[in-house]
């Protein structure tokens, strides 16, 4: 029998002492968070998060895999690029995910121990999560907030502690916008966060594309919104939208596999041309 997770051991230890969850666990819907986790190889997933995931593949030739870990991949280049090419030293997150293996923090802390990264989801368990995982570091920190309201996650402490926002910081949001629907305003969104930055920081996007894959229709985003809940796939030019007034580091807005890639082979995958990333920069 496998290990049981980190959740489910939490679960597990609450439930000896007679404590109940510090969030609420609603097992009858998958949460975004745990069925990414689930197709990362992760631990931290119930029945209902594996067979949503299951289900996706098992229709999309395993589609859903290949766009989990495209885009974490290309989040893990974008985050190497910009501590190590640009000298970001501070982090934001949003929509950050459960932890995983090389997690933003430990890439930005191999060139430099003291830049700053504050995770931020709208899951309660990355929260407990990353709690537990970050209690004793000291640059990095975990909040519990909603991407559609960028002022409250900037203003909030758990990021004015950590992150001087008067100086150069990055914006991280990978795979998160198309979570947000049409009328939560995605472009809205960044426009502010782009608004609130100093010049020289950056914004990281990643993001399913509807326009060039033959099988990314409309039938496919409603099967992956009855089995995640979310998933908006958007056009090209909605995403060159989320940019507006950035300069935009080479090679611009691209499929996520060609984004700087250390691996071109990478990017043979069927499912090459539905997720997109770019980096821009505030002049
Ligand atoms: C596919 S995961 C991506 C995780 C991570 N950014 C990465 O690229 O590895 C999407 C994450 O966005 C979070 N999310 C979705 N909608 C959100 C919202 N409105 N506000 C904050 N987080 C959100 C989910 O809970 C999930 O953890």
């Amino acid at each position: 029998m496998a290990e049981p997770s980190w959740l489910e051991k939490k679960i597990a230890e609450n439930a000896q002492a007679g404590e109940s969850q510090p969030w609420t666990l609603d097992l009858s819907k998958p949460s975004v968070a745990r069925v990414y986790d689930y197709l990362l190889g992760g631990h931290n997933y119930f029945e209902v998060d594996r067979a949503a995931a299951d289900a996706l593949n098992a229709k999309y030739d395993n589609g859903a895999t290949e766009v989990c870990v495209t885009n974490r991949r290309a989040l893990q280049r974008a985050v190497r690029y910009l501590a190590a090419e640009a000298g970001i030293r501070q982090f934001i997150d949003i929509g950050s995910g459960l932890p995983t293996q090389e997690n933003v923090h430990e890439i930005a802390h191999q060139l430099d121990p003291t830049a700053r990264v504050v995770y931020v989801d709208k899951d309660p368990i990355v929260l407990a999560h990353g709690r537990a995982l970050l209690a004793d570091n000291r640059t990095t920190s975990v909040a519990q907030a909603d991407a559609t309201d960028p002022d409250s996650i900037l203003d909030s402490p758990d990021t004015t502690d950590l992150v001087d926002l008067d100086k150069p910081w990055a914006v991280l949001m990978a795979s998160v916008l198309h979570h947000l629907t049409d009328s939560e305003d995605p472009a809205g969104v960044t426009r502010r966060l782009i608004e609130r930055m100093p010049s020289g920081s950056y914004l990281f996007t990643v993001n399913l594309l509807r326009e060039d894959h033959p099988q990314a229709d409309a039938q496919l985003e409603a099967e992956v919104v009855s089995q995640v809940g979310s998933g908006y796939m958007r056009t090209w030019d909605q995403l060159r939208a989320y940019y507006e007034g950035l300069e935009m580091v080479e090679p611009g807005l691209v499929y996520a596999n060609e984004w700087r890639p250390t691996d071109p082979t990478k990017a043979e995958g069927p499912w090459a041309t539905v997720l997109v990333a770019g980096l821009g920069k505030k002049p």
